[in-house]
C-alpha cells in the first residue's frame, strides 16, 4: 500500500500495479472463494492509479493472475480506452456454454480465431469454476482451479463423463469423483475431430499449450484496440517471487 506514495510514470507503473494486484490476489485467494474480492481489489487499484484506463487494468489484472497461477508470461501493452456504454458491443456475443461446435466457430470465427485458437483459449477453464447463481452451471473443471496447467485437456480425454442428474442446466460430471464438470461447449472439443486433434496435442504437451495460449491471449486482448504503441513496446511483468 506504500506504493501509492511513489512517483509513478506510465513506463514503470505497470510493474508496480501488477505487484499490487499480485499482493491482493495472494491475500484473497480470489478466484475460487469470492470473485467479487478480485473486482473490489481492481477498483481499489484504479482509485490509486487513475492514469490507467479501467479496461487496461482489467487486462493487466488477467495477465498478472495467469502468470501468478503458474501460467505463461503474456506480453501486454496499454491502449484500451474506456467508453460510454452506448459505444459497447451489444449483449449476446459471448459464447453460450449450452451450445455446440457450430456456435463456438460462429462466435470465435467472427473475431478471426480458428479451430486451434478456440481450443487453446478454452484451456483457461483449468482455472476457476462455474457458479449456480451466475451462469446456472456449477462446479470446477479441474482439481486445482488456482493453478494454470494442461489439466483441462487431460481430464477431458482421460475421465469418463456423464450428464449430471440435477435440477439445473445440461452439464457433464466426471464418473470417477463426481466433483468436476464440463459444459456442452467443452465436450464439443472432443466430439469434433478437428477440435479434438488439438485437445490431444495439448494434453500431451503442456509447453505447446502454454506457448500457443500465450499467443492467442495476446491476440484476444489486443483485438480492436486503437494502439499508438508498437508490438515491440509490449512489456512482460516480473514474477512476484
Ligand atoms: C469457449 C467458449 C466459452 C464458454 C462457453 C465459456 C463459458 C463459461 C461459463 C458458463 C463460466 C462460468 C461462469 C460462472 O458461473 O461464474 C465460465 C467461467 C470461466 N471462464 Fe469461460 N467460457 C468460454 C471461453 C473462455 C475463455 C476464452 C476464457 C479465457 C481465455 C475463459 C475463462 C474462464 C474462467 C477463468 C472462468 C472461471 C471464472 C470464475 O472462477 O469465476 N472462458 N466460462
Amino acid at each position: 500500500m506504500q506504493l501509492c506514495a511513489l512517483p509513478l510514470n506510465p513506463t514503470t507503473a505497470p510493474t508496480l500495479v501488477s505487484k499490487l494486484l499480485v499482493t491482493l490476489w495472494n491475500q484473497s485467494n480470489v478466484l475460487s472463494s469470492s470473485p467479487d474480492v478480485g473486482t473490489l481489489g481492481l477498483l481499489w487499484v484504479l482509485e490509486k492509479f487513475p492514469w490507467i484506463s479501467y479496461s487496461d487494468l482489467w487486462t493487466l489484472g488477467g495477465v498478472c493472475a495467469i502468470q501468478e497461477m503458474q501460467g505463461p508470461t503474456i506480453p501486454w501493452r496499454p491502449g484500451r480506452q474506456d467508453r460510454d456504454v452506448a459505444m459497447c458491443t451489444p449483449d449476446g456475443r459471448l459464447p453460450d456454454g449450452a451450445k455446440e461446435q457450430k456456435h463456438l466457430r460462429a462466435i470465435f470465427g467472427r473475431m478471426g480465431f480458428d479451430d486451434r485458437e478456440i481450443v487453446a483459449l478454452s484451456g483457461a477453464h483449468a482455472l476457476g469454476r462455474c457458479h449456480a447463481d451466475r451462469s446456472g452451471f456449477e462446479g470446477p473443471w479441474s482439481f486445482s482451479p488456482t493453478v494454470m496447467s494442461n489439466d483441462y485437456y487431460r481430464l477431458l480425454l482421460g475421465e469418463k463423463w456423464n450428464f449430471r442428474k440435477w435440477n439445473g442446466p445440461k452439464q457433464y460430471q466426471d464418473v470417477g469423483s463426481k466433483s468436476l464438470m464440463m459444459l456442452p461447449t467443452d465436450m464439443a472439443l472432443i466430439q469434433d475431430k478437428d477440435f479434438k486433434k488439438h485437445v490431444e496435442r495439448y494434453a500431451k504437451d503442456d509447453q505447446a499449450f502454454f506457448s500457443e495460449f500465450r499467443d492467442v491471449m495476446v491476440k484476444l486482448l489486443e483485438l480492436g484496440v486503437p494502439f499508438t504503441s508498437k508490438e515491440e513496446d509490449r512489456m512482460t511483468l516480473a514474477p512476484s517471487s
